[in-house]
């Protein structure tokens, strides 16, 4: 049975990743799950997963050397999956050191503990190890609004320390793939939405902020491109990756989805009123009057896009939600989680592990 070490998985990517491999493999397939439960990881997320025999959750930070390498010596681990970061763009302006020390110096941590356990004396690699670094857009920088994609061939050029960081360990995973031949890959992925994403980010801001009628902040003049894909799509095309791509090669993920934040923000008030019931008292707030501008992020980069072309060529992967379904899948989602909601905007879910693994 194989084993794969998922970092991060209490996130919102991982967590959706450990759902989709759980539904695809069954109990084909053994996770151990890493996560530091940050204010971003929230075991809620598992909940449906916890009790399988197959699955372990293991609380440590990455950069713990001796708790990481301690899950390599206990278990054979055949795949690691790293998701485990600081992700969003606001904080990194705000406090960037974090972001240095998770995302540069954990992944370094990961690399190291993978190495040690899975390299033999004479430099080659233990039958069938994988790592795969999970990575973003962001890395090339930005691009103009009348052109152009990321291709995996594009120079990097971040411009937030949060894209500088995940920049500086795709590097560190590439020196270890050059100088150990270390056997990885490298995805990197355009802006994701879905199920379990923290409300922090642009979309489950925005459609928890107009249910409860509150102000939908737009930063600068709201033009600003991103590239959206179904996070269920993701979780695929990192599973393609890892069965079926060359070793040693970076592919670029995304949704051939481009729109605008205006765009987006006006799709998600039309799609709530048309979700919600005729009867339900929020339909009145729910408008084009809650849209408020606010002063743009700093070195706010305009235009994100990928071209996916090697991941389709070479592994037969393409987006597969389309952004009116997948949007309202997502809204669907929130209206039945709405306790989700509510325990991680309370911060209420910070005391799950409490309760949940006092004792154990
Ligand atoms: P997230 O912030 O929702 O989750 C991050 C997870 O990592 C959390 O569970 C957190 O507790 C954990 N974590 C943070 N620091 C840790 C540490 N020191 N040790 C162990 N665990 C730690 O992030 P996400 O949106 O799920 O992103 C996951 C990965 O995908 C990141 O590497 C991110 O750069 C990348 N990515 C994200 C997007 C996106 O749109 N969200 C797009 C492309 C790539
Ligand atoms: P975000 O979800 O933070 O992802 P990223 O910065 O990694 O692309 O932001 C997506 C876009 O939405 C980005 O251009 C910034 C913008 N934005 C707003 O206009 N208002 C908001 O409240 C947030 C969180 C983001």
């Amino acid at each position: 049975m194989r084993t794969y070490l998922v970092t991060g998985g209490a996130g919102f990517i991982g967590s959706n990743y450990i759902h989709y491999m759980f539904q695809k493999y069954g109990d084909e397939i053994r996770i151990i799950n890493v996560d530091a439960l940050t204010y971003a990881g929230n075991l809620e997320n598992l909940k449906e997963v916890e009790g399988r025999n197959n699955y372990t959750f293991v609380k440590a930070d990455i950069c713990d050397k001796e708790a990481i390498s301690r899950i390599f010596t206990e278990n054979e681990i055949d795949r690691v999956v790293h998701f485990a970061a600081e992700s969003h763009v606001d904080r990194s302006i705000k406090n960037p050191e974090v972001f240095v020390q998770t995302n540069v110096l954990g992944t370094a941590v990961m690399l190291n503990c993978a190495r040690a356990a899975w390299e033999n004396p004479d430099g080659t690699y233990k039958e069938g190890k994988k790592f795969l670094h999970v990575s973003t857009d962001e890395v090339y920088g930005s691009l103009p609004e009348d052109g152009g994609y990321f291709y995996e061939t594009t120079p990097y050029a971040p411009h937030s320390p949060y894209s500088a960081s995940k920049a500086s360990s795709d590097l560190l995973v590439k020196a270890y793939m050059d100088t150990y031949h270390f056997p990885a890959n490298i995805t990197n992925c355009s802006n994701n939405y879905g199920p379990y994403q923290f409300p922090e980010k642009l979309i489950p801001l925005i459609i928890n902020n107009a249910l409860q009628g509150k102000k939908l902040p737009v930063y600068g003049d709201g033009k600003n491109v991103r590239d959206w894909l179904y996070v269920e799509d993701h979780a695929k095309a990192i599973d393609l990756v890892q069965e079926k791509g060359r070793l040693f090669e970076t592919y670029n993920i995304g949704g051939h989805n481009e729109k605008q934040n205006i765009e987006i923000i006006h799709i998600i008030l039309d799609t709530l009123q048309e979700m919600l019931p005729e009867n339900d008292p929020r339909k009145e707030h729910i408008n084009e009057g809650l849209i408020t501008y606010v002063q743009d992020r700093k070195g706010h980069d305009r235009r994100y896009a990928i071209a996916p072309d090697k991941i389709k060529a070479e592994i037969g992967w393409m987006p597969e939600t389309m952004f009116k379904e997948g949007i309202r899948r997502t809204i669907g989602w929130f209206f039945e989680h709405e306790e989700w909601m509510k325990n991680v905007t309370s911060g209420d879910y910070q005391k799950y592990y409490e309760d949940m693994y006092q004792g154990r």
